[in-house]
């Protein structure tokens, strides 16, 4: 009796642990105070161009310019709150505007209209290391990174060797970034991120041009900056990763909150809704 329960135990154990592994994501906790709280809002992007005359135009105009205006809503009026401890994933097709929404909670963008209250100090971890300075080296680049987010010289010269060693770079922390691949470059700007004690840490689709083995890293260190962060977000097409890392979600589309819910609900919902849905999305949308 007794062994045999001790073996359906270990059975058990083992299996669950095969299925999911024990995630140190914490529970969501709706009523925690607030992180962030996100009120109606809403980005235009306004881009002037230089309309391309044809033929005809250009003789008629004779050279004068004229300037077109292509305006972009990227998000309308897009409201949620995400309390302390809340590990938000963020889905949705390109071109939904998951990165102005983290560009914006960043601090990089304002709204256009609405209002953001961010309590804590924001880690932005964007695209591929947008922010670095192509033309420096990986680690002048951490430095400035470091003293940009407020760490101190020598906090700085403490964490560029832990840095360095977490993106595994070698030497080429030495050669100038614009000579990197875009997975040795997000490995850095990943690396950089998770090293400014950040309250919230933001991560835009930053793993998904490292390999396996460095995603499983990455992965590790998100789980471990949850325990001390106050909020996360990660913007990831990997629906995987959303399920294992986060324990609420948020999906957009075209610049709209379609849904929030547990990270199961909606990338169940959005994975449905990309079966099913009428407009036709390409590989590169999923
Ligand atoms: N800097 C910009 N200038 C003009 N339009 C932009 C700019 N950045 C994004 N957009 C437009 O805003 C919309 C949302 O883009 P984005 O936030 O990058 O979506 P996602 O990250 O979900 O793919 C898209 O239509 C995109 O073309
Ligand atoms: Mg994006």
């Amino acid at each position: 009796m007794i062994s045999l329960s001790a073996s359906e135990s270990s059975t058990a154990t083992t299996g669950a642990a095969a299925a999911a592994p024990p995630s140190k994501v914490g529970p969501y906790v709706p009523d925690a105070p607030l992180a962030v709280k996100v009120e109606n809002v809403s980005v235009t992007y306004r881009t002037t161009f230089e309309r391309t005359p044809t033929l005809k135009t250009a003789i008629v105009r004779l050279g004068r310019g004229e300037r077109a205006v292509r305006e972009v809503q990227a998000l309308k009026g897009v409201s949620f709150e995400v309390p302390v401890g809340t590990s938000l994933g963020i889905v949705g097709a390109n071109g939904a505007g998951k990165s102005t929404l983290v560009r914006t909670l960043g601090g990089i963008l304002p709204p256009t209209s609405g209002r953001i209250e961010v309590h804590g100090r924001i880690s932005a971890l964007l695209a591929l290391g947008v922010g670095f300075n192509p033309n420096l080296s990986g680690i002048e680049n951490v430095v400035l990174g470091g003293l940009a987010n407020g760490l101190t010289r020598a906090q700085v010269r403490e964490r560029a060797d832990e840095i360095a060693d977490f993106a595994e770079l070698g030497e080429f922390m030495e050669l100038p970034i614009r000579t990197y691949s875009s997975g040795m470059r997000s490995r850095l700007a990943f690396a950089v991120s998770v090293h400014m004690d950040p309250d919230i840490l933001m991560i835009d689709e930053a793993l998904s041009a490292g390999d396996a083995k460095f995603k499983q890293k990455a992965a590790a260190k998100m789980q471990d900056l949850m325990s001390t962060a106050r909020a996360m977000f990660l913007v990831s097409h990997a629906l995987g990763s959303i399920k294992e890392l986060c324990n609420h979600a948020i999906w957009l589309h075209k610049g709209e909150l379609m849904m929030q819910g547990t990270p199961d609900e909606v990338t169940a919902a959005y994975t449905k809704f990309l079966q099913v849905g009428e407009d036709a999305f390409s590989l590169e949308d999923l």
